[in-house]
């Protein structure tokens, strides 16, 4: 029994010394290389995501509660006819959901629109059997909802004008007390 086979050296030739050397530098400074970039890529969003864009930071970064300054003196802009049906009478009245009449059915239309424009739109306005006033969207102005009654009469053949909101009238007085101060 001899304990030189026991100890085996890995490094028996010089070439392999030599080989053993490269390794010990290479090796470092290849994983070194490797870490510097899984360190410095980790913020790398997938391809086609912009999740770093500046934006989209921001908006992930803004704080929870932001508040709309609305000017309340501003007029508000109100909706075409289509864009309100759109919005809040499509639901029931494309379909003739809860016993809606169908836009553009002529049969069941026909008995409601010899009622007229005005009751049909105060009907609208204030809800009428199984529909909500106003669709259920008490934010529409009523001129809004004038307009998309006169949208759903001209699917069947009416042709109703629906009234346009009353122009501003604050500026008169101060203009012709401005012309009476001229005189
Ligand atoms: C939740 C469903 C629903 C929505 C939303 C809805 N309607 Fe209606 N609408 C009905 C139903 C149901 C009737 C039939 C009511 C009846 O005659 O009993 C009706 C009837 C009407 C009539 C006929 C009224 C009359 O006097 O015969 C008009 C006009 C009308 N809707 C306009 C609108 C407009 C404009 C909107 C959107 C702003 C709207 N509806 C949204 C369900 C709806």
């Amino acid at each position: 029994m001899s304990d030189s086979n026991e100890h085996e050296l890995l490094i028996k030739t010089p070439k392999q010394l030599i080989y053993a050397v490269i390794a010990a530098f290479v090796i470092p400074i290849f994983v070194i290389i490797l870490l510097a970039y899984y360190v410095s890529s980790s913020e790398k969003p997938a391809a086609g995501s912009n999740a770093f864009s500046e934006e989209s930071i921001a908006a992930r970064l803004a704080p929870v509660g932001t508040v709309d300054f609305v000017d309340a003196n501003a007029p508000k802009v109100l909706k075409t006819g289509e864009q309100v049906y759109a919005a809040a009478c499509a639901a029931c009245h494309t379909a003739g959901a809860a016993g809606a009449p169908k836009t553009g059915d002529q049969g069941q239309w026909s008995a409601r629109l010899s009622k007229g424009f005005d009751t049909l739109w105060q009907n609208a306005v204030n809800g009428i059997g199984a529909m909500p006033a106003k669709g259920g969207n008490s934010d529409l102005d009523d001129i809004e909802v004038a307009r998309a009654v006169a949208y759903m009469g001209k699917q069947v053949g009416a042709d109703f004008v629906a009234p346009e909101p009353a122009a501003p009238a604050a500026e008169a007085p101060a203009a012709e007390q401005a012309a009476e101060a001229a005189k």
